[in-house]
């Protein structure tokens, strides 16, 4: 197939846009054209180069030789003790790479720090919502993005699935600190980590005989697949809040979008492809994200490997069919149907009906006497699945996590 340049792409998006069918065009499993304008983004302007072709090539490139030069395992254990935004780095790192490093732990220009105090406050107020959200919209939701699905499940951490959630969920837990991105916290360095664990993925999975079999690209996580990911976070999260009326300030949620666009700067993501606002940010999505969520074999394996998270408490017996219908609450029955999550005779039901006015009566803007009689029995255990999902995404900050170079991809 041709290498969609700028000029054809653009030119295919114009002439579909006439026709009125850029929405119809994209089958379910295919990219969406990329026609977003940097305008939009954070930088303001920019070359809108489609980001499918684009990856992160400083990273990429030095990683690479790490990999190859067999230095991965000496500066893992380096990394290790780098854990606080405001260290210095760990002397001893191959000269490359903590020149590089130097550079990538720089906040951009644009971060503002009062929006940045002001997202500490929602995230305080808000830890509950966003722990489900977090947990059972953006985690489910990443399972029906066929390539991340993919590269999860051949990359290294595809071997320890639990290993690898904790890492992750390290991340949504160190956004929401109230010291994030401050010289004492540690979002930045789990952002950098990070940029680098992805440079190695690039280099590695495309030697995967598994993935290059199923995989229908040559490098995985383009540009465009990182919006695609961030968009199942930051602006899937908000979308819930939002549909379940959760009271926001405006001020709040500006802030919330801005931890989110320092982190994608920090996680390697350019400037102009950032969204600058919610209504950019909810029509890149509506572009790359909705039309490219399908099921994959690899995709229902880690769906329900999440379902099973809470097993740990009651061996699946009751978490799991409550995780289930969650899902499908959040997601809807398509999504949940392709990830083969069984439809529940009572949960699904009682989402359907309680969970908003569960949250007005938590929000103080309905009282439980004048909810509907669904809530008034399921007012409790809709509280501790709040906390369940709290307990299970946020609450892995405590564990010594280190974000690892990958050096080998999943052995199965
Ligand atoms: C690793 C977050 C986008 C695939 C990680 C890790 C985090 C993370 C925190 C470290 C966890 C670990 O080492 O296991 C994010 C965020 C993204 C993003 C916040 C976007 C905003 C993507 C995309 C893909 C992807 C788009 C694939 C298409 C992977 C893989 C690993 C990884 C394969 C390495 C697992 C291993 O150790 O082998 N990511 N990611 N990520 N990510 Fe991402």
């Amino acid at each position: 197939m041709e290498k969609p340049s700028r000029r054809n792409v653009l030119m295919a998006g114009g002439t579909l846009g006439a026709l009125g069918a850029l929405s119809v065009a994209t089958p379910a499993n295919a990219s969406a054209l990329w026609t977003w304008s940097p305008k939009g983004s954070v930088a303001g302007a920019g070359e809108g180069a489609d980001p499918r072709w684009v990856w992160d090539e400083e990273a990429d490139r030095l990683v690479a030789s790490i990999i190859d030069r067999g230095d991965v395992a000496k500066v893992n254990t380096l990394l290790k003790q780098w854990t606080k935004n405001g260290q210095p780095l760990p002397a001893g790192l191959p000269a490359d790479l903590r020149d590089f490093m130097e550079r990538a732990k720089q906040l951009p220009s644009w971060a503002d720090q009062g929006k940045l105090a002001t997202a500490v406050n929602f995230n305080e107020k808000r830890g509950l919502y966003l722990g489900v959200t977090y947990g059972f919209a953006s985690g489910m939701m990443s399972t029906a993005i066929p390539k991340e699905a993919r590269a999860v499940y051949y990359s290294k951490g595809g071997a320890d699935m639990k290993d690898r959630i904790t890492k992750t969920a390290k991340l949504g837990y160190d956004i929401g600190t109230s010291n994030a991105y401050k010289a004492d916290g540690e979002m930045i360095v789990t952002c950098v980590k990070t940029r680098l664990a992805h440079a190695g993925v690039r280099h590695l999975l495309p030697k995967s005989p598994y993935w290059t079999k199923v995989a229908d690209e040559k490098i995985p996580i383009s540009q465009a697949d990182m919006m695609v990911t961030w968009h199942s976070l930051p602006t899937t999260v908000m979308q819930n809040l939002v549909k379940w009326k959760v009271p926001i300030p405006d001020d709040e949620s500006v802030a919330f979008l801005h931890s989110w666009q320092v982190a994608a700067h920090m996680l390697g993501i350019k400037d102009e492809y950032i969204p600058n606002s919610w209504s950019e940010a909810n029509s890149q999505a509506a572009q790359v994200l909705t039309p490219i969520l399908a099921p994959t074999p690899e995709g229902i394996k880690l769906a329900d490997i999440l379902l099973n998270l809470g097993s740990f408490l009651d061996g699946g017996l009751l978490t799991k069919p409550i995780l289930g219908s969650l899902t499908r609450y959040v997601l809807g029955d398509e999504i949940a149907t392709w990830l083969k999550i069984p439809k529940d005779p009572l949960w699904d039901p009682l989402f359907e009906t309680a969970w908003e006015p569960f949250i007005a009566v938590r929000e103080g803007l309905l009282s439980l006497e004048k909810a509907p009689g669904a809530l008034q029995k399921a007012y409790w255990a809709f509280d501790e699945i709040l906390r369940l999902g709290a307990l299970l995404v946020l609450s892995e900050g405590d564990l010594p996590i280190s974000i690892q170079i990958p050096d080998t991809n999943n052995p199965h």
